[in-house]
């Protein structure tokens, strides 16, 4: 940008910020400010052989009497092919590091079955296998993401399972899928080069697992008609010292993208909270805790900068999201939890974050797709609730692959014993029609927040806006009470010449479109 306009949208915004100094809540977007698009697979999702997110989650066999096509559940089918997900990534998480590909296809009833050590220790039947899951994301319209097995595997097995997937000519590989049923490729291109290598895939040091990386990212072959997207088995959130020693001794151009894992956890690992009990302290540290994700992404970004300044390795955020005590009487490995207006905040925040990391943020996903973690999606045997993390990712959907823009922000505190936070959160960018998007979260409980907005670089001329919202922090959709938490058409709102006045209700999350 030239160092003139750079000023000019310097000294109109100074000029705004003055004129707007006295609304305690005011929010500046520059419409005509932007250059980085925002990666729709920044929308991604996670779907891993744990507890009941394949199987009774989406998969139940086409015996079942859960109504199904081919074996997937119907219900929660359409509700992902409503969400629009740009990926899903699979087997896991551990199980990734465990799973042997070969035991899941051909034909089911002579597939091996192996124990899921990782979760619940139970018996694992390779029912949902590689053509399941292929199958899957076609059914549903997103990219699939697969992460090999590097822990217990070897390199030559995820070269086949590359080959078999990818390649089209005559090959064992290729020739044995045609054998299973699938005549051309598929063609993958996220391939994940292990998992949490740092611990459940294998417990390595950063320096043995960039090595390995380098023989197994070698043996990962481009067929034609495909080019795989590589990428590496990041760090665990704060440990900055894997991305270091990873963006160092691996060469560049061998990766695409550099996982990393961030769970937002209230109170420690060992006394995690209740997932629909909590205080508004607590709230409020939730909430602290997952906007934290915002330095995380700065710090590992800044190293990553000392070796690839350009950004051309991207960060993927293949887990993130909330995990508490799993729901009394549950299966403690099955990671099952309900989920509330204050996971909705969550994903509001993170996704708000995430947008501004568009540059370096490639892709994320949210953990778990179905009945595990922060789940879109609860089922029980033979209905389903969408969650209020479901709502959010709906509200969020034109931010997809639209342009960040740049915003100014200046929102009120909220605060609750030790807790403090602003809030409003807020990303803004602009879709290729030139429609601006403002996605908002009031996180506080219990106060409706009049928010001026100044609208710089747009001749507006109409507003729409879709919400959720809820009477308590802890509100949450049941399976005898689906709606309790439902999106709707939001009103409350005044455009006049480039000034929109929005009345944000308290405990909401809210998409507003101007056009
Ligand atoms: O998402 C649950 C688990 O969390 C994953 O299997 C693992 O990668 C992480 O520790």
């Amino acid at each position: 940008m030239k160092t003139q306009n750079l000023k000019g949208m310097m000294l109109i915004t100074v000029m705004f910020v003055t004129f707007f100094a006295h609304a305690q809540n005011r929010l500046i977007v520059n419409a005509d400010q932007g250059n980085i698009t925002i990666n729709k697979h920044i929308y991604g999702h996670f779907a891993e052989h744990l507890g009941r997110c394949i199987y009774g989650g989406i998969w139940v066999g086409p015996d079942s009497d859960i109504p199904n096509e081919d074996g997937y559940r119907k219900d929660v089918m359409q509700a992902l092919i409503d969400l629009e997900i740009p990926n899903l990534r699979w087997p896991g998480g551990c199980f990734a590091d465990e799973y042997h590909w070969t035991d899941g296809i051909g034909d089911p009833a002579d597939r091996p079955k192996m124990v899921n050590t990782h979760w619940g220790g139970v018996t694992e039947d390779n029912s949902f296998g590689t053509h399941e899951f292929m199958n899957f994301v076609e059914k549903i319209g997103t990219e699939p993401y697969i992460t090999g097995n590097v822990g217990s595997g070897s390199v030559e097995e995820m070269s086949k399972w590359i080959e078999y997937i990818n390649f089209d000519g005559v090959s064992p590989m290729a020739d044995l899928r045609r054998k299973n049923g699938q005549d051309k490729p598929w063609g993958i291109k996220y391939w994940g080069v292990g998992n949490e290598s740092w611990g459940c895939g294998g417990n390595m040091t950063p320096e043995y697992y960039a090595n390995e990386y380098r023989r197994y990212a070698t043996f990962a072959r481009n067929y034609e008609g495909s080019k795989l997207y590589k990428i590496a088995g990041g760090a665990n959130d704060w440990d900055l010292n894997w991305t270091d020693v990873l963006m160092k001794n691996i060469p560049l151009n061998m990766m695409d993208g550099l996982s990393l894992h961030y769970y937002t956890v209230t109170g420690t690992w060992e006394n995690k909270g209740k997932a629909t009990e909590f205080d508004k302290q607590e709230y409020l540290e939730t909430l602290r805790k997952a906007a934290r994700v915002d330095e995380l992404l700065t710090k590992h970004s800044t190293i990553m900068d000392k070796y690839d300044p350009n950004k051309r390795v991207g960060i993927i955020l293949d887990e993130w999201g909330t995990w508490f005590q799993v729901e009394p009487g549950t299966n403690p490995g099955f990671l099952y939890q309900q989920n509330t207006m204050r996971d909705a905040q969550v994903a509001a925040i993170s996704l708000n974050i995430f947008n501004k990391h568009a540059a370096r943020l490639h892709m994320a996903n949210l953990a778990q797709t179905v009945n595990v973690l922060q789940a879109v999606i609860l089922t029980n045997e033979t209905d389903m609730i969408l969650t209020p993390t479901y709502h959010v990712f709906d509200l969020y959907k034109p931010h997809k692959d639209a342009t960040l823009l740049s915003h100014d922000l200046k929102s009120e505190e909220v605060s609750f014993g030790k807790e403090k936070m602003e809030s409003l959160h807020v990303s803004t960018s602009k879709s290729e029609d030139g429609t601006v998007n403002i996605s908002i979260a009031n996180i506080n409980p219990d106060k409706k927040i009049d928010l001026d907005v100044v609208l710089r670089g747009i001749d507006a001329k109409s507003v729409t806006a879709q919400f959720i919202t809820a009477p308590a922090v802890n509100s949450h959709n049941t399976f005898e009470n689906k709606n309790v938490v439902k999106k709707a058409e939001f009103k409350d709102f005044k455009l006049n010449k480039d000034n929109l006045k929005i009345a944000v209700p308290a405990n909401s999350v809210m998409m507003v479109r101007v056009k």
